[in-house]
Order: structure tokens, then C-alpha cells, then sequence
């Protein structure tokens, strides 16, 4: 990738082929102090204020810099390599490989809490680590005055529900949600009828004294892939249908229309959503809805082998951080009268996960 001048012309050349440079472009990005605010980086001017007829009137390129003088005599040095990275389009987040994991993974990534650590190179670690194997857990944090909240707020901001800023998973009586039961939970992904659904779950244990209560995770990143690979005609149809997830409270009616298999637009894994209690297939002709019955199943039949779930136990201040869009999770059965098993549960958007980690990789200049 490079450079080039010709007439007055900026070319950006990349694998032999050579294109023009808006001037415009080039005019809008001028850095000085009286159009860039140093410490936002945000705009002095408005672009859309500026003549549209903007021409380059003179140019000097060297090593790192392009000088330009433009025909509304503003002039401006560039850095090549700024320019270069915008040509680039590498999104730093994507570029993160997932790892696609099943019940053989070995170690949990486990990172230890200190009190410092959202401002510390371990929380750059553990965030790649999130990235890439779509959960991460932290020891030892803090257990008293619901610290999640803290916690939930260094990375990011806490993203509010109806079930409250964060809510206490423990038995209890009329349930309005069998997460407050001590039943099993199968592995399913929370609030797919939310829009849109919260992207990371975080849940913290505050105690868990029984003996049963492990808990569960299933990479859906995985299974999605498996089924592609040996159950195209399921895969095709998950990756098509749109279902309706709905939730009936006293107070409200959520409800939202997604396929089980979410695509990004290339076409690559965005989103699974699973949750069988509370999804509603549109009323279709019978040979479809027998091939989406099966691709249901199979999918089903799927997450919950044991084949792809790891299982463990959470002890007190353990904090499980995982994507509510790539993950699924459940839990084993309890006995509640073995004694207590309370964790705390809330949830943030992927901005407070990438915000954090692009600052932490400024800060450490990695
Ligand atoms: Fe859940």
C-alpha cells in the first residue's frame, strides 16, 4: 500500500490498483489545532459547511507526511500511516479469532480480581481471552454491596432491564422466571424476545453451598458450525426462518422476531438464539415446518450433548462473563435445602467490552 501524487492528485495504490483520493476527503481530515480538539479527537468545523468544489492546489509528500494546500487556502499535513490505516478496514475487534471450543476444553480462563485490574494489562488479557473463547471467569472479587454494579460499571455501563439493573438468582416463591427455581436449566440464550438483546451476561456468585447447582456453557459459535458442516439443509433453514420470542410479565409483553442462527452480512456467525419455552415458529406449509421440527431438534439435540458443554462449579466470588450472543448456559439441579446458592446476575453491550479493550490497547500501546 502506498502513496502516490500525480497533478496535483493524491493516488492510494494497493496491489496494483490505483485509485484517486477524494479531495475533499483529504480536506476534511485536516488536523491542526483549529479544526481537530486534541484530547476528543472530535471535529472543530462542519464538513458539510465547507465549499464542496475543494481542490488541491498544492502537494508535498515524504516519508510520513503529505503537505497539502487546498483552494480554500487551508493547508494541512497529514501522516501517511493514519492514511494507510483507514484503507486498511481492519476492525480490531473482528479481527480477534474466535476459538471454537467443546467438553474437552481443558482450562477455564480464569483471571484474578485486584482492585486495580480495569485500569491493568491482566483486564486487556482477559478481554482478548473473552473474545476469543467467549467467556472469561474472575476470582475472588468482591462479594459484599453488590459489587457486580461496580464491577459491570469499570468495564462499561450497565445495561438496565426489566428485570432491574441487576437481578438476584436464588429460589424463590412464584417464580416469574424458572431461572428462580432450583430446577435444571438446559442451555439457552437469555432475552432473545429483547430488542436487542442484551450482548454480554455477567453473573456473580455470592455463595454456593450445594452440592448440585454446576454451572453449564455451550459455544454456539461451535455447535452452528458443526451443523453446517454435516446438517446443511438445518443450517439453512434455522439461518432463514424467522421465529417469535416472546415474554408475558404482569407489566409487559416483550417480543421479537429473529432466526435461530443469526448471519452477519457475509454471511458469517453473528448470533444463535435458543430459548425452546419461549420461541414461535410462524405458521408455514407442513413440509417446511416438518424440515424446521427436525432442524429444531437436531440443534437441540446438539447443545445439550455432552459432547459441547463444559460443566463447573461457580464458588463464591467467582464472576462469569460470558456472550449471551455466541455462548449458551444452563445449570444442574439443586437442593435447596442442602443450603444457600445465590448469584447475581447482570448485563452489558458489546460498547463497554470494545470501548474498554481499544482503550486499554492505546494505554499499553500493544
Ligand atoms: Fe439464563
Amino acid at each position: 500500500m502506498k502513496i502516490q501524487l500525480t497533478d496535483n492528485k493524491v493516488f492510494f495504490e494497493n496491489e496494483g490498483l490505483k485509485k484517486e483520493i477524494h479531495p475533499f476527503w483529504l480536506r476534511e481530515r485536516a488536523t491542526e489545532e483549529n479544526f481537530v480538539d486534541k484530547s476528543t479527537q472530535q471535529r472543530l468545523f462542519d464538513p458539510t459547511e465547507l465549499k464542496k468544489d475543494i481542490q488541491i492546489k498544492e502537494l508535498n509528500l515524504s516519508d510520513k507526511f503529505l503537505e497539502i494546500l487546498f483552494n480554500d487556502g487551508i493547508k494541512t499535513k497529514l501522516e501517511i500511516k493514519n492514511i494507510l490505516k483507514e484503507f486498511s478496514n481492519l476492525d480490531y475487534i473482528r479481527s480477534i479469532e474466535k476459538i471454537k471450543w467443546n467438553s474437552s476444553l481443558g482450562k477455564l480462563n480464569n483471571f484474578e480480581f485486584k482492585e486495580k485490574i480495569f485500569e491493568e494489562k491482566t483486564m486487556y488479557d482477559a478481554l482478548i481471552s473473552f473474545y476469543k473463547y467467549g467467556f472469561v471467569i474472575f476470582k475472588k472479587v468482591p462479594t459484599k454491596n453488590n459489587f457486580i454494579i461496580n464491577f459491570a460499571n469499570s468495564i462499561g455501563s450497565i445495561r438496565r432491564t426489566n428485570f432491574g439493573e441487576f437481578f438476584n438468582v436464588k429460589s424463590k416463591p412464584n417464580p416469574n422466571d424458572l431461572a428462580y427455581t432450583s430446577l435444571a436449566l438446559s442451555p439457552h440464550t437469555d432475552n432473545p424476545y429483547r430488542n436487542p438483546v442484551p450482548c454480554i451476561q455477567i453473573l456473580h456468585c455470592i455463595e454456593n453451598k450445594v452440592s448440585g447447582g454446576y454451572s453449564t456453557l455451550v459455544d454456539g459459535y461451535t455447535v452452528t458450525e458443526k451443523l453446517k458442516k454435516d446438517f446443511p439443509k438445518y443450517y439453512k433453514i434455522l439461518t432463514e426462518i424467522k421465529v417469535r420470542f416472546q415474554f408475558i410479565d404482569q407489566n409487559v409483553i416483550l417480543e421479537d422476531w429473529a432466526e435461530m442462527i443469526q448471519l452477519d452480512e457475509n454471511k458469517k456467525f453473528k448470533q444463535v438464539r435458543f430459548s425452546p419455552r419461549l420461541d414461535f415458529v410462524p405458521l408455514m406449509n407442513k413440509e417446511k415446518l416438518e424440515l424446521y421440527y427436525s432442524a429444531r431438534n437436531k440443534i437441540s439435540e446438539l447443545y445439550n450433548s455432552d459432547e459441547f458443554r463444559i460443566e463447573f462449579k461457580l464458588s463464591s466470588g467467582d464472576l462469569l462473563m460470558m456472550d449471551n450472543y455466541r455462548l449458551l448456559h444452563g445449570r444442574t439441579s439443586y437442593d435447596a435445602n442442602e443450603g444457600a446458592r445465590f448469584l447475581q446476575g447482570c448485563y452489558i453491550d458489546y460498547d463497554s467490552t470494545e470501548g474498554k479493550l481499544k482503550h486499554l490497547k492505546r494505554k499499553f500501546n500493544i
